[in-house]
């Protein structure tokens, strides 16, 4: 894999799969943005990422993904750094034990997990198109549950951390189908993956690491694949020539796979895409359209 001269965007690159696959990037030659909301652990990862890749292009923006205005900072940064994105994967998500809104009113799991992949892709798009052929992978899981567009935010229900998980999850599955549809034709490409079940420290950081991540851990540690083994798939749909021009797919270990069926259902992904974009403020008039070779911004 030679990625030289490619520019990669990689959130939650602090940690488990995040870290594993900036890591095979910029083994691979990449300039890697690397996402991490701490400072600290962000440093500590660059210079691991570093060293282990032989690879010093590896820059680290610091944005804590469950803020909008953060996010939109975020963007700003990989805007003063590149002219051009090529790869873009969002990989950080979390679960929180407990509900709780976000200081913009959204609730904490679907503020990560959904809503930030949505607007910091809108808000790279016309980079990834100046940098296409780009591809997009949002990374998925098979613990989808379907979404209550009348609740999404948890106030009219008891919250459920694990559905609450599985229905932020699902957000991202409808989001790649209808981005899929709004930039065929732009030279971008945007896919899911469900990378396997592998060892983590998913929602560790929020909390939620006692109630359920942790009895994973201890019960089939042993048998779990490791991240690196989970960054394979990442990465194959990053680089291989076979997926080039594929868009709009859910992909297991290098084949699609099934989407839940609410994923199929092209009015839910518009309305799930309506619905995601008042919650961050963003106009229809202000997303690119696709034009020839290119986006229109209106
Ligand atoms: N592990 C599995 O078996 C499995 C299976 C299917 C799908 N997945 C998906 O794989 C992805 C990576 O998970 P993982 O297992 O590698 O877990 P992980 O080791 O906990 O990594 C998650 C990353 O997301 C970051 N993150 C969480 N909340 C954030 C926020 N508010 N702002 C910025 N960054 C934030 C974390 O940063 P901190 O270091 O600051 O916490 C961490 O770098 C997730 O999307 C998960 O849903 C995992």
């Amino acid at each position: 894999m030679n990625l030289s001269q490619r520019h990669a965007l990689v959130t939650g690159a602090s940690s488990g799969l995040g870290k594993a696959v900036a890591t095979a990037l910029a083994a691979g030659g990449a300039h890697v943005l690397m996402v991490a909301r701490d400072p600290h652990r962000g440093e500590a990862a660059r210079t691991e990422i570093i060293a282990a890749s032989g690879n010093p292009a590896v820059d680290l923006l610091c944005c804590d993904l469950s803020s909008q205005s953060q996010i939109r900072a975020l963007a700003a940064g990989v805007r003063g750094r590149v002219d051009a994105l090529h790869l873009l994967v969002n990989n950080a998500g979390t679960a929180f034990p407990r509900w709780g809104l976000t200081p913009d009113g959204v609730e904490r799991t679907l503020a990560v997990n959904h809503l930030a992949p949505f607007l910091l892709t809108n808000l790279l798009l016309d980079l990834l198109v100046a940098g296409a052929p780009a591809r997009i992978i949002n990374v998925g899981t098979r613990m989808n549950t379907a979404m209550d567009l009348e609740d999404l935010n948890w106030q009219r229900r008891p919250y459920r951390m694990m559905q609450a998980y599985g229905q932020s999850k699902l957000g991202n599955l409808h989001f790649t189908r209808e981005l899929a549809r709004r930039i065929a034709g732009s030279g971008v490409t945007v896919n899911a993956v469900f990378p396997g079940v592998f060892r983590s420290n998913l929602g560790g950081t929020d909390g939620a690491q006692g109630l359920f991540w942790t009895s994973v851990d201890r019960l089939l540690g042993w048998a779990l694949k490791t991240p690196e083994q989970a960054a394979e798939r990442v990465i194959h749909l990053l680089t291989s020539a076979e997926v080039a021009g594929i868009s709009g797919q859910y992909f297991g270990d290098r084949v699609p796979i099934k989407a839940p069926a609410q994923a199929d259902d092209a009015a839910a992904n518009e309305r799930v895409w309506q619905l995601s974009a008042a919650m961050v403020g963003l106009a229809e008039e202000s997303f690119p359209r696709v034009s020839g070779k290119g986006l229109d911004h209106r």
